[in-house]
């Protein structure tokens, strides 16, 4: 593929007054898809990668995405740290990012967190009631089930949150005593992160997946 190259549904283009359907054509320049229907892909974020579309130092949920489905408007709905690992969605269809993400729609995100230290007995029942934060901040009710201790004592527990503030799981467990020294997110809605995705591998998401976002 030259630069500058426009292809149509991966065919050169090489007529100027071609026609093309913006919403069901898939046109690309120089590689890049710049039109064509919304595009929907479950990412398997590894740590150490950020979830923004550029930064001068780390690698970005982006540079994962292999180059067909490369688009001038993709971006992950939703930010998890850069230590935290599991599923991110990436799309370019800006009205069904702001669905998922706004606080008014309260879509729950699920998580496995690992924790240590002493966490205060009654943990669940503070999620349930709305964990109060060291800054005062009271989160909303969410919920928390203990899954097991691991060989050394740590706790391993899922999560569900139905908001998203800055390292809010981390600072959950801090406010009950704990630390999290690993969090990786599983479900995002009801759509579950596909267990045969590898760290850093990515796949569309169905229609009928994404329904289960919004159920
Ligand atoms: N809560 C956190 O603390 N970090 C994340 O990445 C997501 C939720």
């Amino acid at each position: 593929m030259a630069a500058g190259e426009v292809c149509v549904n991966g065919a050169a283009a090489l007529h100027p007054e071609m026609q093309v359907d913006e919403r069901a054509d898939t046109v690309a320049l120089s590689g890049v898809t710049v039109s064509g229907a919304p595009l929907y892909l479950m990412l398997n974020k590894p740590r150490g990668v950020v979830s923004a579309t550029r930064d001068g130092r780390d690698r970005t949920v982006l540079d994962l995405v292999p180059p067909e489905w490369r688009r001038k408007n993709l971006f992950p709905a939703g930010r998890l740290d850069r230590d935290t690992e599991g599923f991110v969605l990436l799309t370019d269809d800006g009205a069904f990012a702001h669905r998922i993400l706004s606080p008014k729609r309260h879509v729950p995100k699920t998580y496995e967190a690992e924790a240590e230290g002493a966490l205060l007995p009654d943990t669940a029942e503070r999620f349930k009631e709305g964990v109060v934060l060291w800054d005062g901040t009271r989160c909303r009710p969410a919920e928390y089930r203990e899954l097991g201790r691991l060989p050394d004592g740590a706790v391993k527990a899922e999560v569900v949150l139905t908001e998203g503030m800055y390292h809010q799981i981390k600072r959950m467990f801090a406010a009950c005593g704990g630390h999290v020294r690993a969090l990786r997110r599983m479900k995002i809605g009801a759509l579950e992160l596909d267990p045969l995705l590898g760290a850093g591998e990515c796949r569309l998401i169905t229609p009928k997946e994404l329904e289960k976002i919004l159920f």
